[in-house]
């Protein structure tokens, strides 16, 4: 044990959590139905199976929709953070947490996305909830955007293919600008916007069977394209009515090592690595790699873009970049070499790591890499809005000896703090699930990652009692000696 410490005075300790996964009351106060609403929880699918589990259809939609209960649909419940959020907000102040970061569900201010006025119960809402933590000293990150469009616009216009679909997430962006810019100077934009090739329902609300043939790629990107241009305007509303207001792109970070140093093999983890930068090279620097629009004329893609597109992008660029880091994985040019999941991708099982028991890779050296490589191509300030491992976690006698995850994450911190002293400009890390929330990709609540137990499975029965694991008091004094304890 050290007792230095690289982690600059004021730096930004917390954890991250988003509104479908974990705030519950799906049908309470006007919220309308959003796309996360329409997750079932699949008891027989093989949970390595992400895409199987994510994977809607019309008819799936449909039979949701009308589907009153919340029995098959844990992101209805989370963990019921609506009616728990000062009990779970104190938990955080408790650990000592600078920053927590949020989103606000679309359909709790535009039940449908398309109303002009909010609701004024969702508005109450949050404001309590930005209120409590500003009495508790926890500074918001709000994500504008993470997989919980209105369902409504997903149905009616393929959700972000449509062009007016912007102009529908501006109008909330704004009354978020309006109603909450007194108590948050940090706004995200899109969650991982790169995920829309990855599960283009959840990202964009995406129906893939609206796609004509063969379009489905060109739809894709057509909604990327969007999402980029919503992302530009909501920046430059921001900046203008929030003073000191700062806006971050948000990006899964997939970091890809060659299998091996044969030259094929670099290739196509160069191509990888770079495609998977493409989304801020957009955000941070204003325009479309040339490589990308090339690769896109070559597949017969063409996005329509509006006049104006280009500047629009070029002009309201972000003030940050924020990622989310899980694993690494491998790439290589032998179709038989053996895969592995990670976070909603399939890539090559690298043999120097192990693995969670979902399969994704645990590299903290890959968080150092990354953290180097990203400040080097965007030489801006870098937050980590989410890191953690899933894990099955047992109670004995009202305790959860967690060691792995506190390894976990020492590992990673010590990297981060590796990468601080060689110079990178982080200024945030917020742990992914600081409360065991309901899983993205599975719809699990028994894939845990928080400091915070809380008593639900994945059917939804238990008390909903929050236990905290020795994680928690782990983490807390790390937050309270800035990282010396490391
Ligand atoms: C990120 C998402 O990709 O990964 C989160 O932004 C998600 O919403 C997290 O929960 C972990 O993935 P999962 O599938 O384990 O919940």
């Amino acid at each position: 044990m050290t007792n230095t410490t690289s982690f600059p005075k004021g730096f930004l300790w917390g954890g991250a959590i988003a509104a479908n996964q974990v705030e519950g009351a799906w049908n309470v106060d006007g919220k309308g139905l959003s796309v996360a609403d329409m997750a079932t929880y699949k008891p027989n699918v093989d949970n390595k199976d992400f895409a199987a589990h994510m994977h809607v259809t019309l008819q799936s939609i449909k039979e949701a929709s009308e589907d009153k209960s919340d029995k098959w649909y844990p992101k209805r419940r989370g963990v019921d953070f609506y009616h728990h959020y000062k009990e779970d907000l104190a938990l955080f102040a408790e650990m000592g947490f600078k920053t927590l970061r949020l989103s606000i569900a679309w359909t709790r201010l535009f039940p449908t996305g398309e109303e002009l006025e909010p609701n004024e119960k969702g508005i109450a809402f949050y404001e309590n909830v930005f209120k409590e933590m500003h009495r508790l000293g926890i500074e918001p990150i709000v994500t504008l955007s993470h997989y919980e469009m209105p369902l409504a616009l997903a149905v009616k216009y393929n959700g972000w293919v449509e062009r007016r679909v912007i102009d529908d997430f501006v109008r909330f962006a704004n009354v978020c600008f309006d109603r909450f810019g007194k108590y948050v100077k940090y706004w995200l934009t899109f969650n991982e916007i790169d995920s829309i090739h990855r599960h283009p329902f959840t990202t964009a609300g995406i129906i893939q069977e609206k796609s004509a043939e063969g379009q489905e790629a060109q739809d894709i990107y057509q909604a990327l394209h969007h999402q980029f241009v919503a992302s530009a305007l909501v920046t430059k509303d921001a900046h203008e009515k929030i003073p000191g207001s700062q806006v971050g792109c948000m990006l899964t970070k997939l970091m890809t090592y060659p299998l091996t140093c044969a030259p094929e093999d670099v290739e196509l983890t160069l191509k990888k690595n770079l495609e998977n930068n493409f989304y801020a090279d957009v955000q941070v620097k204003g325009e479309y790699p040339a490589r990308i629009e090339k690769d896109l004329e070559n597949r017969g893609i063409q996005i329509k873009m509006e006049e104006g597109d280009r500047k629009t992008l070029k002009q309201y660029t972000v003030d940050f970049v924020s990622f989310s880091y899980y694993m690494s994985m491998a790439e290589s040019a032998d179709p038989n070499a053996e895969r592995t999941p990670g976070n909603t991708v399939l890539g090559v099982k690298n043999p120097h790591l192990p693995s969670t028991d979902w399969g994704w890779q645990i590299d903290p050296k890959g968080l150092k890499i990354s953290l180097i490589e990203l400040y080097d191509r965007y030489q801006v300030p870098l937050m980590i809005v989410e890191n953690g491992m899933g894990a099955v976690d047992t109670v004995e006698d009202g305790k959860i000896h967690d060691p792995y995850r506190i390894d976990y994450f020492k590992a990673h911190f010590q990297q981060m703090k590796e990468a601080i002293d060689e110079g990178v400009d982080l200024i945030a890390y917020t742990s992914w699930g600081p409360i065991d929330l309901v899983s993205a990709g599975t719809s699990q609540m028994s894939k845990r990652y928080g400091f915070i137990y809380v008593d639900a499975d994945d059917e939804g029965n238990g008390t909903y009692n929050r236990l905290k694991k020795d994680s928690f008091h782990w983490y807390k004094e790390v937050i309270e000696t800035n990282g010396a304890s490391l």
